[in-house]
């Protein structure tokens, strides 16, 4: 039976008590992490968010207290009130920050039962990742769970204390609305008042924050929810919130420098980090060309050597039509990877596979020979030239890529990560901050066959390549930025087009009619007729940046309540089918196309 707390009034938190506080009379409240029963001797480990104190029922002190003490299960919830007393000696545990002392109970209220749990609460151990999602409130428990969650709350302390400092204004902005175009797929509600009519979730507040500048709020913040309809992998989720920001009167540099100091100050705060100077930055092209991504872990080295040219007249045709056929030939060099097996090799090819490369060749450099399939098809110039650019020496591995450049650049890039991760090349530990500039304006898109902008339509391009908006936009670049933490893209913004016309001629690239633009961002058009100040703004991945810190590889672990990869929320069974009565109230029917069996 689930008791009240009546006069049972916590004093003191599961980790707070130490030796210094022995002798005195205290109440503990918490979940029951385990119970032992040492010959009457009743020990109970009491858990709350904070931490354990161990409590203990004597067979000599009061006989209900002990009675009611012997029927308490794992997870039960109890209130004890006793005294802390050291633990006797050879018990002391060095583990346990309260782990010098127990409480000795003198009362006891059981505040609720509990069922056999599902699974343990207890970390390292191994659970399907559904049965904890079902659970979550068991799986919150756990320490290492509720470790991400009060990391995550410290990190937006920090950011809030450090814009609010900074004069930043944290302004909310609609939930419903209409839909700002980042790449995904709207989530839609249909409105009940407007038969036939949509809002969109915002895949972020990108519009209005541009609005908020023209309406003179020079520096805009916001902790704040986007929603995006997209296929989900580890590092995404349909909602998922962004530290958006927004400032006027200012210029990339500024933005970024503004970053910096946010990210200096979160570290500092959450970790006790130190992050000195200003991030490394690099261009988009040079990050494609290195590394094969525009979002290059820079912690190791596996750096891309491009051998198009050489290999344009090879012997091997699979590298000479690719060099020759407007494709490209790039190798990595595995340092002292000759060791790796026909099967790590088997491995590392059938992952390449994964992003669309149809093999890959590859030399060991022995002291006696180079050992490859394709080795005899080259001349010894061309391997002395491969040689040279890849400085390849005995003991080294060399693993080549050849194809459209899209394909080489995508396989080779994550295969250089995939390598980091299997010969342990990075410290997990150490945390690498990177820009990346100077994106293309647009980039072509074939499912529709159009140009779409690579970071979104309101993304001003480099004064330098305003021209190139005229005679060959595919060249022009933009004044994006993108923010990249240990091979994670955590965050990216832009300058804006604060000049109307201008705005209008980046729509009519994108494809966008005119009446298509007025429909859709009339009201942006408007508002930059009246006085748009030059502005542009950044917004951090939360959810990603929060992963990164607290050493979890995905972020569903940062997140109270995730979506599965089939954007389901396991606890609440959302989303799910809704009464007739409330689709006949908002106009709609449904139109299901039948499963085939
Ligand atoms: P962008 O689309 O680059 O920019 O998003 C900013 C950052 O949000 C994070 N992010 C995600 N995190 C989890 N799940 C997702 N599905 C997801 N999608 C994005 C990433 C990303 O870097 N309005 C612009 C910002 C601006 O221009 O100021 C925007 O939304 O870490």
């Amino acid at each position: 039976m689930a008791e009240n707390i009546g006069n049972l009034k916590r004093t003191h938190n599961c980790e707070a008590l130490r030796s210094k506080n022995i002798g005195e009379e205290v109440v503990l409240a918490g979940w029951v992490q385990r119970r032992r029963d040492h010959g009457g001797v009743i020990f109970i480990d009491l858990r709350d968010r904070t931490g354990i104190t161990q409590v203990v029922f004597n067979p000599e002190g009061n006989k209900d207290v002990h009675e009611k003490a012997h029927n308490i299960r794992s997870e039960y919830v109890l209130a004890v009130k006793g005294k802390v007393v050291p633990r006797p000696e050879g018990t002391v545990n060095p583990k346990l920050p309260t782990g010098e002392i127990e409480v000795l109970v003198s009362d006891l209220k059981v505040l609720n039962e509990s069922k056999t749990p599902p699974f343990m609460i207890e970390d390292d151990i191994d659970i399907a990742e559904t049965l904890r999602l079902k659970y979550r409130f068991l799986d919150l428990r756990r320490p290492s769970v509720a470790k991400g969650l009060i990391m995550r709350h410290k990190v937006s302390t920090s950011v809030r204390n450090f814009l609010n400092g900074e004069g930043f204004l944290d302004i909310e902005t609609p939930m419903l609305t209409k839909s700002t175009p980042e790449g995904a797929r709207d989530y839609l509600v249909p409105s009940r008042v407007n038969a036939g009519a949509f809002y969109a979730l915002p895949q972020s507040p990108q519009l209005f924050k541009q609005i908020l500048m023209v309406a003179g709020f020079d520096r805009y913040y916001q902790i704040v929810k986007c929603f995006r309809d997209e296929d989900l992998r580890a590092d995404r989720q349909p909602e998922f919130t962004q530290i958006d920001m927004e400032m006027s009167f200012i210029d990339r540099e500024d933005i970024m420098a503004m970053a910096e100091k946010m990210m200096a100050r979160i570290f500092k705060d959450v970790l006790g980090l130190e992050l000195t100077g200003h991030f490394p930055v690099m261009t988009y092209d040079e990050t494609v060309t290195r590394y094969g991504l525009d979002k290059p872990d820079i912690r190791f080295g596996l750096e891309h050597v491009d051998l198009t040219e050489i290999m344009k007249g090879c012997g091997f045709k699979v590298f000479a039509d690719a060099a020759s056929k407007g494709g490209i030939v790039k190798a990595i060099n595995v340092k002292g990877g000759a060791t790796l097996s026909r099967k790590d090799l088997d491995d590392l090819t059938a992952y390449v596979g994964n992003y669309g490369a149809r093999g890959m060749a590859w030399i060991k450099v022995t002291e006696s020979e180079w050992q490859s399939p394709i080795v005899k098809f080259f001349t010894d110039e061309e391997i002395g030239r491969i040689k040279e650019l890849t400085g390849a020496e005995v003991g080294d591995l060399l693993l080549f890529g050849s194809d459209k450049a899209e394909v080489v650049n995508e396989s080779l890039g994550n295969l250089r990560n995939e390598l980091a991760r299997r010969l342990k090349l990075v410290d997990a530990d150490t945390y690498s901050f990177l820009w990346v500039t100077d994106f293309p304006l647009l980039e072509y898109d074939g499912q529709t066959k159009r140009h779409v902008a690579i970071h979104h339509p309101f993304t001003a391009p480099l004064d330098e390549d305003l021209s190139l908006i005229d005679s060959e936009p595919a060249k022009a670049r933009s004044k994006a930025y993108d923010l990249v933490l240990n091979g994670n893209e955590v965050g990216g913004g832009s300058i804006r087009i604060h000049d109307q016309s201008l705005q209008q001629k980046v729509f009519k690239l994108l494809n966008i009619s005119e009446e298509e633009a007025g429909a859709k961002f009339g009201f942006l058009l408007d508002a930059l007729a009246f006085g748009a100040p030059p502005h542009g703004g950044i917004a951090m991945g939360l959810d990603r940046l929060v992963m990164i810190m607290s050493g979890v590889d995905s972020i569903r672990d940062v997140i109270a309540f995730p979506k599965t990869q089939k954007a389901a929320c396991m606890m609440t069974e959302a989303p799910s089918q809704v009464e007739p009565e409330q689709l006949t109230e908002l106009n709609l029917s449904l139109n299901i196309p039948k499963k085939e069996d």
